[in-house]
């Protein structure tokens, strides 16, 4: 039985680490297991231009506990006054390296975000142009659309029709969450690729649901039925060069978690690691967990890949996780994938 596994140290393709307090407090743990991270910009205001990109950037490392090594890669967030000429300065400057589309109304801080795309198209043509890619927060937000039925419409009705008209474009469908996502991305080609979480490799809509409703599972997309997350298990440790880890961890506090609105956002940073190597071993696929973790992802963003490595073992007795991590802004609940992990990240 294989109880230990050595992969080169993984990156995370999707992350929000907040600002201040809270990005003070989940600095760590995502440093302590990640090299680099896609830094979301959905701050309130949200970083918009290569200016606030610049300086958000300048907080991060400064949140960086001594002796912790982690690089932010610095995104923008489209919104329909962005200029192309600050996006392409920002990208040739090495500064950003991507711009993250989010529709109006879709997700936490969203509504400076596009309602109309035909106003953004001249920035999307220069990205085509200059090769930066655009990651897409893939829902419709129009009200008759079912929520669960959100993703499959956005590619049928945004996604598609973009990259027909900009088939440069380079795109990264985040966090998917269907089948026809995992569709989709398999037949996109070299200029598409798409991000998994960690959580919506572990829950469906029941875990949501049932017994109750279970405010710490809530994140958008919200997770769909069974099928859809077997797919997404299928396509992450398939090997493919299209999927790679982006977890979406996004710290809120229980106090927004567990409220009469609560908040979307799953918080995995902390135990990521472990779970992904208990999914692939549960797939029989740990040999594929360095593919998507820590190869895939600077495949499709043209970095170089992290020399040092990750050791994962897999001990007798179960794991134990922190239930919360304690920031100075306020308590933020831990993932619970709800099984006993047996995996941990080693020195
Ligand atoms: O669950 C989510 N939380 N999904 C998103 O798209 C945004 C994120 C957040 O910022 O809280
Ligand atoms: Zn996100």
């Amino acid at each position: 039985m294989n109880t230990e596994i050595t992969i080169r140290r993984p990156d995370d393709w999707h992350l929000h680490l907040r600002d201040g307090a809270m990005l003070k407090g989940v600095l760590p743990e995502t440093a302590r297991h990640f090299a680099r991270a896609i830094i979301m910009p959905n701050l309130v205001p949200p970083v918009v231009t290569g200016e606030q990109a610049g300086a958000y950037r300048e907080r991060i490392l400064a949140a960086l506990p001594e002796g912790m090594a982690f690089e932010p890669l610095m995104t923008l967030y489209l919104t329909e006054g962005t200029e192309p000429a600050d996006v392409a300065a920002a990208a040739a400057s090495g500064l950003v390296k991507a711009v993250k589309l989010y529709p109006a109304g879709a997700t936490t801080n969203s509504h400076s975000g596009v309602r109309d795309l035909a106003k953004v198209m001249p920035v999307l043509e220069k990205m085509a142009e200059i090769g930066l890619p655009l990651c897409t927060h893939g829902e419709v937000t129009t009200a008759e659309v079912d929520i669960f039925d959100r993703e499959a419409v956005f590619i049928d009705t945004v996604l598609d029709p973009l990259r027909r008209r900009l088939p440069d474009l380079r795109v990264v469908m985040e966090h998917i969450t269907t089948k026809e996502g995992v569709e989709y991305a398999a037949e996109g080609g070299e200029t598409l690729g798409a991000t998994i979480t960690t959580h919506h490799l572990i829950i469906n809509r029941n875990h949501i649901l049932v017994g109750g409703i279970k405010p710490h599972y809530y994140c958008l997309p919200v997770a769909k039925r069974e099928h859809h997350r077997l797919a997404l298990r299928k396509a992450a440790t398939s090997g493919s060069p299209r999927y790679f880890l982006g977890t979406d961890s996004a710290p809120h506090v229980d106090a927004l978690k567990e409220h009469a609105c609560g908040c979307a956002g799953c918080f995995t940073a902390t135990n990521t690691m472990p779970l992904l190597a208990h999914v692939f071993e549960e797939e029989g696929a740990l040999d594929k967990l360095e593919a998507f973790a820590s190869l895939n992802g600077p495949a499709f963003y043209r970095l170089p890949v992290n020399e040092a490595r990750m050791r994962l073992v897999k001990h007798e007795a179960a794991q134990v996780f922190p239930a919360k991590i304690f920031t100075e802004a306020g308590p933020v609940t831990v993932f619970d994938p709800g099984f006993p992990v047996h995996w941990a990240v080693e020195a």
